[in-house]
């Protein structure tokens, strides 16, 4: 009988697919993140694991789990993960990739809306009781119709992103990616533009990439210095794409004009951080793939790469499918 450990409680389809494919689950029932040393020790004595969250696995973790087969995480981004490591000892690495295409891109267009109107800011001054007359010239937002729309990581999400604001406010659409992506701009009409005219041309900056080496930090003083002052910055993906510093000092010196942040750098944020006293900028705590159906769906996914990994030995969606037989 297979043991797999689930490390956060999920949607009780996880648990349930996996009991009903015969497998003997175990869930970490605490409401907080393993700690290194309890992820190891508990992982040790299973086949497989759904991950959830930052998990860190690698050498260490595959070091100390020598039984351990498959790795399934429960999210499309798996930076977390030594991708080449688990490679290199022939696991599997599955992931969530379609599940969270429309939710998080949802909240990629819920800041930037947000953002433009100052919404979250407004509603804290009504809370202090700030709220006393009609202001006619105080408050005051930015139009997003017509404006350019930069998208950094034309995936599954920035296409989603990119016609939310087409549809809703036919916005234009620019891209940067390391390779162009064709497929993408026949559906959202977009343009490739090198990774400067990104910077210099959008009116809202949506960041969608994953994290990698290369993408590590990309938004950082000098980007910000080159975006435009009236300008929006927008991150769904994963804090380590900007510098938190850098953005900070680009809203105060008035370098760009707003930014909503899913992610943060670092995570979670701390309630002092000078961004959430800013009129312009808008947080929210990682929740881009954070409804019932969404969650539901990354729970189905991340179980039944399990399950057929262990069936068939293929894996639905897989990170690094040249570990897997072929078919
Ligand atoms: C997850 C995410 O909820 O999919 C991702 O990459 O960031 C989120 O959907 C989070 O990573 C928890 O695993």
């Amino acid at each position: 009988m297979k043991r797999i450990l689930i490390t956060r409680q999920l949607p009780e389809d996880a648990q349930r697919i996996l009991q009903e494919a015969g497998m003997n689950v175990t869930v970490w029932n605490l409401d907080r993140d393993m700690t290194r040393d309890e992820l190891n020790s508990q992982a040790a004595i299973h086949d497989g694991v759904i991950t959830v969250g930052a998990n860190p696995i690698n050498n260490e973790f595959f070091d100390a789990c020598p039984n351990i087969r498959i790795i399934s995480q429960f999210a499309v981004g798996y930076d977390n993960i030594d991708i080449p490591e688990a490679t290199k000892r022939g696991i599997p690495v599955g992931n969530t990739p379609h599940s969270v295409t429309h939710a998080t891109a949802d909240i990629a267009f819920m800041l930037m809306l947000s953002v433009s109107r100052k919404s979250f800011w407004l509603h804290k001054e009504i809370l202090k009781g700030n709220w006393k007359q009609f202001e006619p010239i105080k408050n005051l937002g930015i139009e997003l119709r017509g404006k350019t729309l930069g998208i950094f990581g034309m995936g599954r999400i920035g296409i989603e992103m990119a016609n939310r604001c087409k549809g809703a406010f036919n916005m234009n659409i620019i891209y940067h990616n390391r390779n162009r992506n064709t497929s993408a701009e026949q559906q959202t009409n977009a343009t490739y533009v090198s990774f400067e005219d990104l910077l210099t041309q959008s009116d809202v900056l949506s960041v969608h990439a994953l994290l990698s080496e290369e993408t590590r930090g990309r938004f950082n003083a000098e980007a910000f210095r080159k975006m435009k002052a009236s300008s929006i910055f927008i991150n769904t993906s994963r804090g380590g794409l900007h510098d938190e510093t850098a953005l900070i000092d680009a809203l105060q010196n008035k370098k760009i004009w707003g930014a909503g942040l899913d992610v943060t750098n670092p995570e979670p944020m701390q309630p002092g951080n000078p961004l959430l006293e800013m009129e312009n900028v808008a947080v929210v705590p990682h929740i881009g793939s954070g409804t019932i159906e969404t969650r539901t769906d990354m729970a189905i996914t991340a179980a039944n790469n399990i399950v057929s990994y262990f069936k068939n030995g293929q894996v639905p969606y897989c990170v690094n499918p040249e570990v897997l037989r072929k078919k």
